[in-house]
């Protein structure tokens, strides 16, 4: 906490958005979500939130990324995350929440999770309620599926709605650049062209699997932390859903794959794309390269630590 002084208490925290190594999709359950299996792996590129004390719950949103479909209201998933932290708690005050944002909005990275779970430790620590990993890991998946990991970090394999994680054993450093689109891509929609695929190719395309599993090869390409590995089990169910509502994704991939990418994928529900390079000066070329061609393309690694205070 920095408390100089005379001047108001604060808490900064940052959490990382996070990339979908693979995503397995299962049917769709009685209550609104799929069955599914993703390895998700942390990235360095950070959303951060500092909390300053407050009578009631307000949000201010700044940053490098397009932000006008952030609300500033209590539909913020930073607000809700302190709201249900307050009540979880019986913490009776609230908190003013800056949140800096860098993970692209409506992007399929994750950049709303980490609001929630950067705002869930901020407040914690700020509040002095200190409830502990196990409890704010439960407070995260109501918040969101995406929540619990970027809590957590590393790299993980989630299960269930996305939010049961297990840790994945990861050596290494992976290469990433991510092809930013301005335009985004809403979840429910992405999933619910999915089903509607599905649905209408019911004879000539595989069902949604009964158990979605991650595949060993992709467990195995981390533990070994093989670039080349792992680009050749790079998948995500979601993609050719997020492909037919933005068919420009195409043209996006086929870019990375020409120009030294080992693989790429769109993550999560998309519309970013995240391509795997074999080593940092490849990533340099292929993020010198998308951004000739007039695309928006970050450079990350992975994995990096979930959700910290910074000190
Ligand atoms: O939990 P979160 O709010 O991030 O999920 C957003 C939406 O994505 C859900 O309302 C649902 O439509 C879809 N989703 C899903 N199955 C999952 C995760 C998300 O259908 N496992």
């Amino acid at each position: 906490m920095t408390h100089p002084a005379g001047a108001v208490p604060s808490v900064r925290v940052r959490a990382p958005g996070k990339v979908n190594i693979v995503l397995r999709i299962g049917a769709l359950q009685d209550d609104g979500y799929h069955d599914l299996a993703t390895a998700f792996q942390a990235l360095s590129i950070y959303e951060y939130v500092t909390a300053t004390p407050a009578p009631d719950f307000s949000v201010e949103v700044t940053g490098t990324v397009a932000l006008d479909r952030v609300p500033t209201d209590g539909r913020n998933i930073a607000i809700r995350a302190a709201r249900l932290l307050a009540r979880e708690t019986g913490y009776s005050g609230g908190a003013h929440l800056r949140i800096e944002k860098h993970v692209p909005v409506t992007g399929g990275m994750g950049g709303g999770s980490a609001d929630a779970a950067a705002t869930l430790v901020a407040c914690d620590a700020l509040w002095g309620t200190n409830i502990g990993r196990d409890r704010l890991v439960g407070i995260a998946r109501e918040l969101g599926a995406d929540v619990p990991f970027a809590l957590v970090g590393g790299t993980a394999v989630g299960t269930g709605r996305g939010d049961v994680l297990s840790p994945a054993l990861a050596t290494g450093q992976f290469e990433w650049v991510l092809a930013i689109s301005d335009a985004g891509l809403s979840t429910p929609e992405v999933y619910a062209e999915l089903d509607e695929h599905r649905a209408r190719h019911r004879h000539d395309i595989a069902p949604a699997p009964a158990a979605p599993s991650v595949p060993n090869e992709a467990l195995q390409a981390l533990r070994a932390g093989d670039a080349h590995m792992l680009a050749e089990v790079l998948s995500n169910d979601l993609q050719a859903a997020a492909l037919h509502l933005a068919p420009g994704l195409g043209r996006v991939l086929e870019l990375g794959e020409g120009n030294g990418a080992l693989a790429g994928v769109v993550s999560g529900s998309g519309p970013t794309v995240a391509f795997l390079a074999a080593t940092q000066d490849a990533a340099i070329g292929l993020q010198v390269a998308l951004s000739a061609a007039g695309l928006v393309a970050v450079r990350a690694h992975g994995p990096v630590p979930g959700a910290r205070i910074e000190s």
